[in-house]
């Protein structure tokens, strides 16, 4: 029997801040697929299902064109996203995506990220050392997790870190809480025209870095200056919500914090279960470009279909006892970088940041505890990124 049409449900549990709201794991298991009411009025989709998220996204007949997307937040009703610049290929399609992704696939290897590890370790064990001379309590955002990825993303891009003011704060209004379409175009202009300053520089003098490489081919400024400004932002808030919420996470299962302090071998799938768990980017969505069947369902052309990927990452058919963090499953498959051709493309320097920066953290501060009672812990709502603005921990 089909559904009938829900809104999009954005409350979480209060008390619970690193479940997805309620009736989106309730709507995964019994309705993978379910028609959605958009506040403006389109009638689209509502994926809740794993199977179903990753069919939407591995299909090229669906589009992450964000003009062509309805928005099932209230607060942005009507509003459209402008098409996305030259060289801004996350909000593209084959084939222009996929000319721009080639040209960075070889820049975000494995293999480079690995060689990226020292590094890491040495930012973090700087920023603990600092953390250890002041003293608790700190906001661990603030002195942990935001200054590791800024700093790598920096180095790997050729980026100077001093010049952290002028970025930070537009690469989090892109992403942050409320931002409507024209408030992340006007950050993305601010965010592209920083980074065309240092791509005239590194024309007339190259260093050692993603952007210089990127200045050798035939890309015009106006791509370059895109690229790099998605590159900026992407990494930014998104590893520094995973190390502060993930902290977070882990304080709240003491078990779990004990046993990633211990077992080494666990690192590894610990930070891929904290991926699967908190799944910090809980909703995307895509548009189709013709009639889909999907699921039994006829999604008509034109259709947004909105995806949770928060209820796709608890869905009980792929991962049994969803709701539980337990590092020691193999969570392998989940869906917190995404899937399909825009798979997050830093996902391997995610992975370092947070394989180093987590146990760093635990084995510096055993006795790690947040400063406030875990109701106080203020979480980005109605964010494209879940976490916490501030995370105050002591020792
Ligand atoms: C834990 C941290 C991160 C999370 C949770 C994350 C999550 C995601 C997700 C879900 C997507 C897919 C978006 C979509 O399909 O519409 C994505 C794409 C992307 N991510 Fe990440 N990301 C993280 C870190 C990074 C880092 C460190 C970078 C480094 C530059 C990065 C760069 C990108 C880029 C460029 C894309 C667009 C790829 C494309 O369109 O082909 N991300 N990310």
């Amino acid at each position: 029997m089909a559904e009938s049409a829900v809104e999009l449900p954005t409350e979480r549990t209060p008390g619970r801040p690193f479940d997805p709201p309620a009736e989106l794991s309730d709507l995964s298991g019994r309705a993978p697929l379910t028609p959605l009411h958009f506040p403006d009025g389109h009638e689209g989709w509502l994926a809740t299902g794993y199977t179903a998220v990753r069919r939407v996204l591995a299909d090229p007949r669906f589009s992450n064109r964000g003009e062509l997307q309805h928005s099932p937040f209230p607060e942005h009703a009507g509003m459209t996203a402008p098409p996305a610049q030259p060289g801004d290929f996350l909000k593209m399609d084959p084939p222009e995506h996929t000319r721009y992704r080639k040209l960075l696939a070889g820049k975000f290897t494995t293999r480079r990220m690995a060689q990226l590890t020292e590094q890491v370790d040495l930012i973090a064990a700087e920023h603990l050392d600092a953390m250890q001379r002041h003293g608790g309590p700190v906001d661990l955002v603030a002195a942990y997790a935001l200054p590791i990825p800024a700093m790598v993303i920096c180095e790997l891009l050729g980026v100077p870190y001093a010049d952290r003011e002028r970025f930070q704060a537009d690469a989090a209004q892109l992403l942050g809480p409320n931002t409507t379409p024209a408030g992340k175009y006007k950050a993305f202009e601010a965010l592209s025209a920083y980074v065309r300053g240092l791509i005239t520089a590194k024309r007339a003098d190259p260093t050692d870095d993603v952007l210089s490489e990127l200045t050798a081919g035939d890309l015009t400024v106006d791509e370059l200056a895109a690229m790099g400004g998605l590159l900026l932002a992407a990494g930014l808030d998104t590893t520094a919500n995973m190390i502060a919420l993930g902290t977070f996470a882990l304080l709240r299962h003491p078990d779990q914090w004990a046993a990633l302090r211990t077992d080494p071998h666990l690192v590894g799938p610990a930070v891929e279960e904290l991926m699967r768990y908190l799944t910090i980017v809980p909703t995307l969505a895509r548009v189709a470009l013709e009639d889909v069947e999907l699921d039994g369902h006829l999604v008509k052309a034109g259709s947004t279909v909105v995806l949770a990927m928060a209820a796709a990452n608890r869905d009980a058919t792929k991962f049994p006892d969803p709701h539980t963090l337990d590092l020691r499953r193999d969570p392998a498959g989940h869906v917190g970088f995404g899937h399909g051709p825009h798979l997050c493309l830093g996902q391997q320097l995610a992975r370092v940041e947070m394989r180093v920066a987590l146990p760093a953290l635990a084995a510096r501060f055993p006795g790690l505890r947040l400063a406030v009672p875990a109701d106080d812990v203020v979480l980005r709502e109605g964010a494209d990124i879940h976490g916490v603005t501030t995370l105050p921990v002591t020792w």
